[in-house]
This record gives C-alpha cells, structure tokens and sequence, in this order.
C-alpha cells in the first residue's frame, strides 16, 4: 500500500481498540519469566555448548602471538576460534569495527576469542589460559585533545549534510543587543539494557539460525550472511523478546557472529552472552560531544542569529554524533548556522543511542535558550513561544506536518505550576534544600520506513499477524494486535502475533521511534488487503462492508468473518510504503518537560522532585505503553542529566567503568514522581495510523529541564554533563 496522500477517513479511526489504554498482551509471559530469551531457548536446543568472550586487552595495535593451545587442553574446552581458524569473513553494512578482531586490534575488547565448551565455567577458566602477546600502537582517545583535528563527515540520510547555513550568521550575531556564546559538553553513554547481548546459534548442513537479541532483524541477517559470506536465504535470525536495547542492539553484535562460528566449529549448537564487563567496551555508545552555541536575540526575545557547532568522535570509517539535527528546524531566526565535525578517536565504536542527535543536542541547546531567556530577563517558556516556527527554518517553503508545540509549553506551563518559580535563582529552600524549577523543550523527528506484514485468518475467526518487527520492551506485540484488531474487529483475544523473525516479512523494526507508526501501518495495510479478500469470498462490496464484533455486515445481512476462510485459512500480505509526503512536509514530534530539583546546601546531593513532560506525537495507539515509553525515557534522562558518563582512561583508551556498579543508571528512589500528557492530536500526514513516534521523544530535553532546575534551585550554572556534586565546588 502506498501512502502518498494525506490520510483520509479510514478504519482506524473508529477507535474501539486503537487508541484505549491495554493492558500487554505479553505481559503473562514477561512477568512469570516464561517468555523466551535468546540465552533461554532450552525449547529449542536441549543442550548446547557455551561460548566465552575474550575481548583485546589493548585499544589499538597488533597481535604479535596468540598461542590457544593450553586452553584448548583444557577441561570440557570444545573448540576456540579466533582469526586464525575462523575463515576468510566479509563485512556486513552496519559495523565500523570487525567484529571478530586479530591480527589488527580496533579498540579495547574487541573480541579476538571465543572459547567453546561444555559449561559455561569451563568455557571461562579456559580462556584465562589463552596467551597473547600485542604490539600496542598509540592511539588518540581524548576528543578535548583531537578537537582540531576533526573535520566534516560525509554526508548521509541519517545525519544530513555536515553544514548548513541560512542569512548571514556572524554579522547578525555581531549586531545583536544580546547574546549567548557558551560551550557544553556531554560524555559517552551505555545503553546499559538489562538483557545482555546474546545468541544461541545452530546449524543444520549449510544453514543457519540464531535465536538472538536484535533490534532489526533484516539489517542483522544481512550483515550476518556478509560476514559468514553465505547467501542470505540460508541464514535464519528469530529474535521474538528483547531485555532492552536502546539502539545498542541495532546491529549486528560479537555474540552473534561469534556462536555462529563457535557452532560451526564445535559441530554442535553454541550460546554467547556477552559478558557484562564486556559490553561498554565491546559494543557500541553514544558517543561523547562537544557543542558551541550561540544565540543573538533582539530585546523582545526576537531570535535573529541561533549558530550551533558540535564535536565528536568515532574510530577510521564510523559517524557522528548529529547533535545539531534540533537546532535546524525548533526555532525561528533568519541568520543560521550549524556544523558537525567529527575527530578520529580509537575508542571503541560510537553509535546510536536512543534519540540519537537529539538528546545530547538539546542537553545543550535548552541549557542554552535558559540562559539566553535570563539575559532578556523573559520567561523561559514565553522565550521559546516567541520563537516557534510553522515551516522549517532552513527551508521555509516545508511546513511541518503538525506542530503544537506552543500548546505543549503552555499546558505543560499551567498543569505543572510553573506560575509559582521564582526566576531569581536561590531563592527556595526548605530546611537544607535549595529548591528550583526547570524546563526545557522536546524534539524528534519522525521517520518514514516501509514496513511489512502478513495476517492469517483461520475458520474460527481466529487471526494471526507476522511481521519481523521486534519488541524491545516497547509493546509492539499490543499495539500490533490492537491494530489487527481495529481493521478485521475481531476481539482482541483472537490475535495471536508473532514477531522478530525474519522468515516474516521485512518491517520497520525498532529504532529511532519510529517501530510504532510503521509497523502498525504495515499491519494496517495487510489487514485493508484481508479486507478486500474477504468481502469478496462472502459476495460484499468491500467498500460498504463493515467489520465489527466478529462479524462482517451489509445493510442486514451480517455473516461471522472466518466463514470466508471456511476449512483453510486466507492470508494476506503487503507492506506500506511511502511516498514523497515527508519530503513536502517536515515530520517531527514535539513536547515539553518540567522539573523540580533540590540540591542540598551542605552536599550538594541533587534530588528530582517531579518530572511532568507534555507530549504531541500524532495518535497515540496504546496511551499505557505510551506513557511507559515516555517515563522510561525520562528515566533516561535524568541519568544523562545527574549521573551517566563513561569514564574514558585517555592513556590507554577504554572506558574503566565497564559494569553496572561503576555506570550508574537511576533507581527508583531517584524518581520519585512523574507524569505524562499527551496531546490529543492526529496527523494524516504521517502514516494511515496518523501517529507517530513517541519513545525517544521522552527523552529529548529531560536532562537541560533539569539542569535548569539545579540553577534555579542554586544559582551554579553547569555546562558539563552529568551534573555530579563535584561540579558545584
Ligand atoms: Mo534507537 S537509538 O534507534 O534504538
């Protein structure tokens, strides 16, 4: 089904499971813990082999010796791969480093060994015993350092061009009666999901499957069958539950490959979990910036020059981080510039991180516009207000799909109680607290990908929904029932959907927030295709049909709709795919968050108090898992804002604080209150669903709202990130 025109009157719209709060149908599975993992598929293979990761104690250089031979001595020690014996390995599209490392090392604990055996004990110990000798190369870790090196990257869809330039920026800033000029920093994150990466890998003759923790299911079976150099088709990647992944799961990892190559070479089924200690530095993270902005405004608040640099890193061949993406299109202002430019750092791989761009670019830029609101001595929210705009900024002649933007601000600005800040900072304290509000705004574009999907409906009116989107924990699996449910109205306990397998067909899969629109578009158009197939099998005009309540019906005569399918079954395949409309229409989400903070006067201990983020992402499918995907981003957020931050060793280049005890993430008793509104808005430019994504907006702003609360509440301004007590000395 193509989509090119903007959305008309459809099914969906009746709202009778689309758009009500449910409950997730996974939610059994999850919470009795029978819901299959890929390190758990004891259902599939009885008893398998486990591999061990040995990860390159060194960032960059050479193996000079690796001598395998006592560990392959070893008790219960199967078999050890390295790339030695692995075979000749292509590369697939997604990985910038090689994922099985040696003789050339890339980075800290790229992976150089796997050891096979019986248990995972013996696997361990073994490899302990394996010896290696490198010839370590120096290697520049440092992105402070490696700033004036750094040069535009290529462009690409994802990041646009590295520059962009609207008016003339440096004479308007020069003139202007009030600026801004501050530079902010963010470190590296971890995606620190709970579920480590993992796969179970067999082999039947030349085939394979694994059962692993993927993201994007067609993007991993490519990338795998490049690396193995098989064809595709022999080559089976099924992911059905996934313990978080955050966009460090996007792509093809160590494990995967790694339990391929170990199964292959143990002629036996193999399991890979990567070991936590190895994820920071194995797998990908958001890699750490540095941003220039700078804002000149009129008096009244009149943005006339709004410029914003940002520097980051990655190894020989990797991306940026586009933490500039926001600051093209939220606010007005006729002279503009951005530029990214990216230094070649020998860290380990930099990579998308939920909202990637977005949420360390807006960590600066509503710091940012907080300060320049202090200087004209506005409002923070009236600042903003006054510089919304209905077109994209660096091409007016493309409005914006939808963009209540203001209306965000203003019921974020009334339900929050943001009337009662005093806008001198230092001004509220209780006992030791010193108490502030902050606010920032909330940004992310929404992407249009084709997406595909097949329904099968039995004679019982039962029907089945695949499609190889994955749910990371989002609630795909609800919102695709929901879907199938609104289109067919059978009820919803009558959907069985299957997912994260890519023997279905090909969808969106989940990344960048944008899982949700289209792989429920995709469901929607298999279900239109279903539709059509039915009325006709039952002699309906497929126009005047109408489907509700497990029956299909024309003026009075009304017949049970698997009556179509009689002793078979019909099914029904299509994908949505999109036309030119995001092109003539900018499609983004918006939102605003607000938070209060207390710093103790004696500690400087930072405490969030309560987070309220307002939020218009079109349609809302499922308002519970929503909001779920909203406070969890906001989770997020607050971590980014008081304690995230990957510890770079700049001497020896890793991150040191490679656990969960080093890298801390929040708890519970960091959040204590939060809420969530969503504006009740459609966009029929987006998709037949007329929603959008909505889980990384969550994040986006959340860490400037807070940082703009500990000014508020302190009168320090940090520029830093995290904002750790230290900062405050
Ligand atoms: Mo997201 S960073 O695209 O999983």
């Amino acid at each position: 089904m193509k989509f090119d025109t903007p959305a008309t009157t459809n099914p969906i719209d009746h709202l009778k499971v689309v758009g009500h709060p449910h409950d997730r149908i996974d939610g059994p599975l999850k919470t009795t813990g029978t819901a299959p993992y890929a390190y758990e598929r004891h259902d599939v293979v009885a008893e398998p082999a486990y591999g061990y990761v040995l990860g390159a104690a060194i960032a960059k250089g050479r193996i000079a010796r690796l001598d395998t031979s006592a560990a392959e001595r070893a008790p219960g020690v199967i078999a050890v791969v390295t790339a030695d014996n692995a075979g000749k390995l292509g590369k697939g599209n997604f990985n910038t480093a090689r994922l099985l490392g040696g003789p050339e090392v890339e980075h800290y604990h790229q992976a150089i060994a796997l050891v096979v055996a019986e248990s995972f004990e013996q696997a361990r110990s073994a490899s302990t015993l394996v010896k290696v000798d490198y010839k370590a190369e120096p290697g520049v870790f440092d992105l402070r350092a490696a700033r004036g090196s750094a040069s535009p990257p290529e462009e690409t869809a994802i990041s646009g061009p590295p520059d962009t330039s609207v008016g003339s920026f440096a004479s308007a800033f020069t003139e202007a009666p009030v600026t801004l000029d501050e530079t902010y920093t963010t470190p590296d994150h971890s995606h620190a999901m709970m579920e480590p990466h993992a796969t179970l890998a067999a082999w039947e003759g030349d085939a394979l499957t694994v059962w692993t923790s993927n993201q994007m299911i067609a993007w991993a079976t490519g990338d795998l069958a490049a690396t193995l150099g098989i064809d595709r088709s022999k080559v089976r990647v099924v992911s059905p539950y996934i313990g978080g992944g955050f966009g460090g799961k996007l792509f093809l990892r160590a494990d995967v490959l790694l339990a391929a190559l170990g199964a292959k070479a143990a002629g036996r089924p193999v399991k890979v979990a990567l070991q936590r200690p190895l994820i920071p530095n194995n797998t990908t993270h958001r890699p750490a910036t540095i941003q220039r902005i700078r804002i000149g405004a009129e008096r009244d608040g009149t943005i006339t020059a709004i410029g914003h640099e940002s520097w980051s890193g990655d190894l020989p061949g990797g991306g940026p981080e586009t933490a500039v993406g926001q600051t093209r299109l939220l606010y007005a202002g006729a002279n503009r510039m951005t530029a990214m430019r990216l230094a070649v750092l020998n860290l380990p791989e930099g990579n998308a991180m939920r909202a990637p761009g977005e949420a360390p670019g807006l960590m600066a830029l509503e710091i940012a516009m907080d300060e320049m609101a202090e200087k004209l001595g506005m409002d923070p929210v009236e600042f903003r207000v006054r510089n919304d705009t209905q077109v994209d900024p660096e091409h007016p002649q493309r409005p914006f799909s939808s963009r209540p933007f203001v209306e965000c601000l203003r019921l974020g600005a009334e339900r929050f109680g943001w009337s009662r800040r005093d806008p001198r900072p230092a001004r509220v304290r209780e006992g030791n607290w010193l108490v502030g509000m902050g606010m920032a705004a909330a940004f992310r574009n929404n992407l249009l990908m084709k997406s595909g999907a097949r329904v099968r409906l039995a004679g019982d009116g039962s029907l089945t929904v695949e499609t190889d989107m994955t749910d990371i924990g989002t609630g795909s699996y609800t919102i695709i029932a929901q879907t199938a449910a609104e289109m067919t109205g059978l009820p919803i306990e009558k959907i069985a959907v299957h997912l994260g397998d890519s023997d279905y067909p090909v969808s969106a899969g989940s990344g960048g927030q944008f899982g949700a629109n289209n792989a429920t578009s995709g469901v929607f158009a298999a279900c239109a295709k279903l539709r059509e197939e039915v009325a006709r099998r039952l002699g309906f005009n497929s126009e005047e049909a109408e489907f509700a309540g497990g029956q299909v019906r024309v003026g009075n005569r009304s017949v049970p709709i698997g009556e179509a399918a009689g002793e078979g079954e019909i099914v029904a395949e299509d994908a949505i795919e999109y036309g030119d409309l995001d092109k003539t229409y900018q499609q983004s989400t918006f939102g605003a968050h607000f938070v209060e903070a207390a710093v103790d006067v004696a500690t400087g201990e930072a405490r969030i108090r309560r987070m309220l983020a307002v939020c218009a992402a079109g349609r809302i499918i499922n308002p519970k898992s929503a909001r779920s995907q909203v406070i969890g981003a906001m989770t997020m957020g607050a971590g980014a804002a008081l304690m995230e931050e990957l510890a770079v060793d700049t001497r020896r280049g890793f991150f040191v604080n490679h656990d969960l005890a080093g890298y801390e993430v929040p708890v519970h008793a960091d959040i204590p209150h939060q809420e969530v509104i969503f504006l009740d808005e459609t966009d029929p430019i987006s998709s037949p669903m007329k929603a959008k994504g909505v889980g990384e907006l969550g994040i986006c702003g959340v860490g400037a709202a807070v940082a703009n609360a500990l000014y508020n509440a302190t009168g320090v301004r940090v520029r830093d990130y995290p904002i750790t007590l230290d900062k405050y000395l």
